[in-house]
């Protein structure tokens, strides 16, 4: 009789403590989800990304997503700089006169800093992503005068590194330099300048 009234109290008290741990995720799990989705629901929506470029090395590039496109940051070189210069040319809209950036990216380097590029990665033709390509000459696989840039896989458009458009080829416009601001050396606010939220 004793066993039987054992095992009954054992049997409540697991089932105490299970519906206490069950409840208690509940409410340890709430705060969580709180805590995560006005972000997700920002970045949705199109809210300035903050983003950290301290580990971009010359000429290198990263991407971050930035109202559902990718937004590349390049830090380029002086030689990469120095090409900028030479490609008047061969270029649709060299001054940038056609196509869309910001006043202070309205210029041959198409940046606030010269050194650091920052550009939305959507081919102004029909929209697919460029891919970047920054050998120079015949290692580019895209002719031995080609001097580092984005080339768009769908109907081949070339873009320099400013995001300039080549001549004829199906994108109408550079790449489009979204607003952003340094927030300090090493941390770019993309979205978001001096003239507020895009
Ligand atoms: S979408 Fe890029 S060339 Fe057509």
């Amino acid at each position: 009789m004793d066993d039987l009234v054992d095992t009954k109290r054992r049997r409540f008290l697991t089932q105490v403590t299970a519906t206490a741990w069950a409840v208690g995720g509940v409410f340890t799990a709430v705060p969580l989800i709180r805590s995560m989705t006005p972000s997700a629901r920002a970045k949705a929506a199109g809210a300035p990304v903050a983003v950290d470029i301290s580990a971009l090395e010359t000429g290198q590039m990263l991407t971050e997503e930035w109202r559902g496109k990718p937004v590349w940051i390049i830090r380029r070189s002086q030689q990469m700089l120095d090409e900028l210069a030479k490609l008047e040319d061969v270029l649709a809209d060299p001054d940038s006169e056609r196509s869309e950036q910001p006043g202070y990216a309205k210029n041959t380097h198409r940046s606030r800093e010269p050194e650091i590029l920052v550009l939305v990665g959507v081919c102004t033709h029909l929209g697919c992503s460029p891919v970047q390509n920054f050998a120079i000459g015949p290692a580019s696989g895209l002719g031995d005068d080609w001097p580092g840039g984005f080339f768009c896989p769908c109907h081949a458009s070339k873009f320099d590194l400013a995001g300039r458009v080549y001549k004829n080829v199906p994108a109408p416009t550079n790449l489009v330099v979204p607003p952003y601001k340094f927030l300090n050396e090493t941390v770019i606010l993309v979205g978001e300048d001096d003239g507020g939220v895009a």
